[in-house]
């Protein structure tokens, strides 16, 4: 059987990590694994039933009445929350910051990385998030960790929203990853950390293209 080619890339918030993941997906033809959008998805369903994401066994007795699933349509990754397509609504600010939130509880990250191992062991795949070099792909071929300086990461957010003709404030943006990156690194479980055996690509100045070629010698190399 062919050897399955997996990367894992993971970093804090604006890294740059899924737009390199998508750009790595096409070039060798492998499945895009978004994780972030599966913990956003447990946080939609939260905050749709008012549930209060800093009560969690609150968080954890719905945890059973949430049920995701992964679609690809034209290689395009389509996230289900109980059969409804949530791939647009969970991309607001504010179900960024339940998933920030929610991802903290144990239960939570037991689901959601039992779902991410299984789908790894079928195909080749580029996955990002926070833990899979560090958890749920501890055997990667390839483990990138991607970061930049916070100000850099926050202009990139600043600049997406002002292209998407929305109004936005770049030291609120700034503020707010930063408090993000903080819940990140310091949760008790699998917290944001770079894994031992990951290469580091700081982007902040760095083009994709930059960032995209590094990658693939990386992987050459292995
Ligand atoms: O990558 P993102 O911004 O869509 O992720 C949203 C939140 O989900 C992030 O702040 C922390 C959490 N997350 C996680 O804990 N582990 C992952 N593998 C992916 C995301």
């Amino acid at each position: 059987m062919k050897e399955l080619l997996t990367i894992a890339i993971d970093g804090p918030a604006g890294a740059g990590k899924s737009t390199i993941a998508k750009r790595l997906a096409k070039e060798y033809e492998i499945v895009y694994v978004d994780t972030g959008a599966m913990y956003r998805s447990v946080a939609l369903y939260m905050l749709e039933h008012q549930i209060d994401l800093d009560k969690e066994k609150a968080v954890v007795d719905a945890l059973n009445h949430v049920d995701i699933r992964i679609v690809y349509k034209d290689e395009v990754q389509h996230i289900y929350l109980n059969e409804e397509d949530v791939t647009q609504k969970i991309r607001q600010q504010s179900v960024g910051e339940g998933a920030s939130k929610v991802s903290a509880y144990l239960p939570v990250r037991k689901k959601m990385v039992m779902m991410q191992q299984e789908m790894a062991k079928k195909t080749s795949m580029v996955m990002d998030g926070r833990d899979i070099g560090t958890h749920v792909l501890t055997d990667a071929k390839v483990k990138i960790f991607l970061s930049a300086d916070v100000m850099i990461r926050a202009k990139r957010r600043y600049n997406e929203l002002l292209e998407k003709g929305e109004s936005a404030d770049l030291n609120a943006i700034a503020e707010e990853i930063s408090e993000r990156d903080y819940r990140d690194m310091n949760r008790d479980h699998a917290p944001l950390v770079q894994a031992k055996d990951a290469q580091l690509l700081d982007t902040s100045n760095m083009s994709i293209d930059d960032v995209v070629c590094a990658i693939k010698k990386i992987i050459e190399m292995r």
